[in-house]
């Protein structure tokens, strides 16, 4: 087991969302059914961000923490006080929800085996920026979105749970976006669920999350 929840029998899993922008999968994961995780904890590196005030709305507490001067990662020592709030908050989970930056330092670290992403597409085709976009460009027929854990490269860590979606003849990167978010909103509750049920047993890259 990796959650103390689990290990002290208290059952609940806490969750903490990081985010940069509008937070629809963070509104998901606080309305959907993720069974033993809830989510207790928002945390931002955009002052901005819509998804501060979806937090405040939601009765989730919200943080604004300066991610550091870096544009695309954290800085070092930012990072570690990103990993005190939710060390001080007991955060077993943390869920990345449209995070405009890479980890690499201290929140790799503590949470590793227990960060996961959402990402627009099934990967591993199209990982990285407007994933949308380059399935459309690409020309594929289906795509769709991926719930997998992270590790220190793009997109690239362990798959969890895939939704499948048609590309229509008709469609644009905004309408392709909108059918995909609908499955991501779906997709990222199952797999917190899954993973707070217990986590899955893994084989490799292979994950078994006794689903058929
Ligand atoms: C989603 O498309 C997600 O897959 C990607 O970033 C977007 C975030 O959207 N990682 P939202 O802020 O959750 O609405």
């Amino acid at each position: 087991m990796i959650f103390d929840s689990h290990e002290k029998e208290t059952g609940t899993v806490r969750i903490a969302v990081l985010a940069s922008g509008r937070g629809s999968n963070f509104d998901a994961l606080c309305r959907g059914d993720t069974g033993n995780g809830r989510v207790s904890l928002l945390i931002s590196d955009n002052e901005e961000a819509e998804v501060l005030r979806k937090a405040s709305a939601a009765g989730v507490e919200a943080l604004y923490i300066s991610p550091g001067k870096y544009r695309t990662r954290f800085g070092e020592p930012e990072e570690a006080e990103w990993v005190s709030a939710m060390k001080e908050r007991s955060i077993e989970l943390v869920c990345l929800a449209g995070l405009m930056r890479i980890l690499k330092g201290p929140i790799l670290r503590e949470y590793s085996g227990r960060i996961l992403n959402i990402h627009p597409s099934l990967l591993p085709s199209f990982p990285g920026l407007r994933a949308q976009k380059q399935a459309l460009d690409y020309g594929v027929r289906i795509t769709g979105c991926t719930v997998h854990y992270v590790d220190s490269g793009i997109d690239t860590g362990s798959i969890i749970l895939q939704k499948a979606v048609h590309v229509d003849d008709d469609d644009t990167v905004e309408t392709l976006s909108d059918r995909i978010l609908k499955q991501e909103h779906l997709a990222y509750s199952e797999a917190v669920k899954l993973l707070c049920g217990g986590v899955p047993a893994a084989d490799g890259r292979r994950i078994f999350t006794g689903r058929t």
